[in-house]
């Protein structure tokens, strides 16, 4: 779960460079550095820490030269050192390697070069990579042609760049089963894990395809397959919004991503009608459906499945990604899977997606990247459209996904039009959540803030709200959080309430009110404090947190909103950044 970068043109790499690794943060932060070519040197800063403190401390952004790689790290194999930091090179210091992945094959492979004479310098699987290009360099090969011989020796992912003095002006980059695109722009191209990383510069792509390898050179991209064959490939254009990487003013992409999303439902139902109504016949026809995801993604995948036997009739199943493989068993031609995830590189995700069509399943993947693994592997694609997600805790595309499954549901019943015309009508709606409660949710965050446990209960379509409530919470504030249908909280959890435990109550005036409202105050007589996200008032609420009175099944989305805004007002009053929660990152492309 790293970030990569290349670049190769006519300007200077380093600051290109550094500004392209702050976008690729997201991917992991806990080291990060950069190797540059010049003037018949290989100069490499590395250190561990974030990007803006590795460059505090080794001036990254002044390296000189026209031709670099970079790296920013989320550490797998070896603690977040200096040593452990990317670039790794090889024995004389002759070439210098950034990796994205995990090379499962890595200790045989070290074993083997040791006894051949080549001396490590870090814990990492990746640093066998340089050792192995060395001694195919050392043979006098072209440095495609060394990355060619050893990619096959490599298992199981990798995504990695490489750069030579024994071979310069030339980056060459590979990938298996971890996502790299090179962007096009004539005098000056890119190579990254993530189109971000330069969609500043240029939004013309090419995402490579397995095994495939690319030379980068300042006034060429070329494309080669396993064998080392020329490959034609075609670039692709990225939407306008994928150049709007910046925080516009708010403090934090969190912030400014929740503040998105009345505009972000409006992006996201402009979907093709013909296409959604196909879709929803594929889904129910298909024998059985399973929706794999994981985390917020799996949450809006809860919904989707009250949505899809409410409205659409039809019963799913919902399976953390993480634990799908164990249900393999069962996935047949007869199958049909929806694998929901924002990045789309998820390993788990991916990987059920792949065990699932090699099953014979049909894939369909609901992603907010086009050129993803997933998407690549999917038999059909929907794109949320919500720009890019930057901040590590998901909250636009969470709206984007609910939005995709009210789509889908409707267009099970002919009512694509119906559904998307809702959507649309609570554009306004949304905004007033946000607006009403924003300041007061500041000042709640203020009086919670050193409380150690929260819970929150919900019952039947706004279950996976509490969820999500709770997940959010605990990952950008660090405290423990347990979100749960609101009937369970008797069977067990209720002996945790002790006097002033903060409850989360998710009560709109839906046909869940009553209950949950029992359960509620089963929970305050044990001395809970009430905290009710709903329209409607009681006098058993010891926090009104208002939402606007929407259709039954548009609650989740509208009473969503408050929560996000509560974890992220919660972070800042306990001096957490809600964008870069500790020992997390937004792509896990690990297992
Ligand atoms: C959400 O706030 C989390 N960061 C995390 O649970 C995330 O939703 C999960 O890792 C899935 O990511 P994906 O949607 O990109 O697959």
């Amino acid at each position: 779960m790293c970030g990569i970068i290349g670049y190769c043109g006519k300007k200077l790499a380093a600051p290109i460079l550094f500004e392209a690794l702050k976008c690729l943060e997201y991917r992991g932060y806990d080291s990060a550095g950069m190797a540059t070519l010049y003037d018949g040197q290989l100069l490499v800063e590395k250190d561990a820490g974030k990007i803006d403190e590795v460059n505090q401390k080794h001036n990254l952004e002044a390296l000189p030269g026209n031709m670099a790689i970079g790296h920013t790290r989320w550490a797998t194999h070896g603690g977040a050192t200096q040593a452990n930091a990317h670039p790794h090179m090889d024995c004389h210091s002759r070439l210098a390697v950034v990796h994205n992945g995990i090379i499962e094959n890595y200790q045989t492979l070290r074993h083997e070069l040791i006894k051949r004479g080549h001396h490590f310098n870090s814990e990492t699987d990746t640093e066998v990579i340089p050792h192995l290009l060395e001694e195919e360099m050392q043979n006098g090969c072209a440095l495609e042609q060394a990355v060619l011989t050893v990619a096959p020796k490599l298992k199981e992912s990798y995504a990695f760049l490489a750069l030579s003095l024994d071979d310069p002006g030339k980056i060459v980059g590979t990938r298996k089963n971890n996502p790299l695109l090179a962007g096009i722009d004539g005098d000056n191209n890119y190579v990254s894990s993530d189109a971000l990383a330069f969609s500043k510069h240029t939004r013309r792509l090419i995402t490579l395809g397995h095994t495939e390898v690319v030379v980068l050179s300042s006034d060429r991209v070329e494309f080669l397959d396993a064998e080392g064959n020329k490959l034609v490939k075609q670039a692709i254009e990225l939407d306008e919004s994928w150049a709007d990487n910046g925080k516009n003013g708010y403090p934090t992409f969190m912030l400014k991503e929740i503040m998105e999303e009345p505009e972000v439902i409006n992006k996201t139902v402009q979907q093709d009608e013909r296409k959604f109504t196909e879709m929803a016949l594929d889904i129910l026809r298909a024998r059985q459906v399973i929706i794999a995801a994981c985390g917020t993604s799996r949450y809006a995948a809860l919904v989707g499945r009250y949505l899809f036997s409410k409205i659409g009739r039809k019963f799913c199943d919902v399976v953390m990604a993480s634990e799908f493989s164990y249900f393999a068993d069962s996935v047949d031609k007869n199958t049909l899977v929806i694998a929901v995830s924002q990045s789309g590189e998820t390993a788990d995700v991916v990987e059920g997606a792949k065990t699932a069509k090699a099953a014979g399943a049909e894939i369909m993947s609901i992603v907010n990247r086009p050129n993803s693994t997933l998407a690549d592997l999917s038999h059909q694609v929907i794109c949320l459209k919500c720009g890019p997600e930057v901040s590590v805790a998901a909250t636009k595309a969470f709206i984007s996904q609910l939005a995709i499954f009210y789509l889908l549901s409707f267009s099970m019943v002919n009512s694509f039009s119906k559904a998307a015309n809702q959507l649309g009508d609570m554009c306004s709606r949304v905004s007033k959540t946000l607006n009403c409660n924003n300041g007061r949710l500041y000042e709640l965050s203020h009086q919670l803030k050193d409380r150690s446990d929260f819970y929150y209960i919900a019952r039947g379509i706004n279950f996976a709200i509490a969820s999500e409530g709770a997940l959010k919470l605990k990952e950008i504030s660090y405290i423990h959080a347990e979100g749960m249908p609101a009937g369970e909280l008797k069977h067990g959890t209720l002996a945790l309430i002790e006097q002033g435990t903060p409850v989360v109550v998710i009560c709109p005036a839906d046909y869940t009110y009553d209950e949950t409202l029992n359960n509620a105050i089963e929970a305050k007589s044990r001395g809970a404090y009430i905290i009710a996200v709903s329209d409607r008032e009681s006098e058993i609420y010891d926090y009104w947190i208002k939402i606007p009175r929407v259709d039954e099944i548009i609650y989740p989305m509208v009473a969503v909103i408050p929560l996000q805004l509560l974890a992220y007002h919660m972070a800042i009053s306990r001096g957490c950044d809600p964008d870069k929660p500790r020992n997390l990152a937004k792509s896990v492309t690990v297992k």
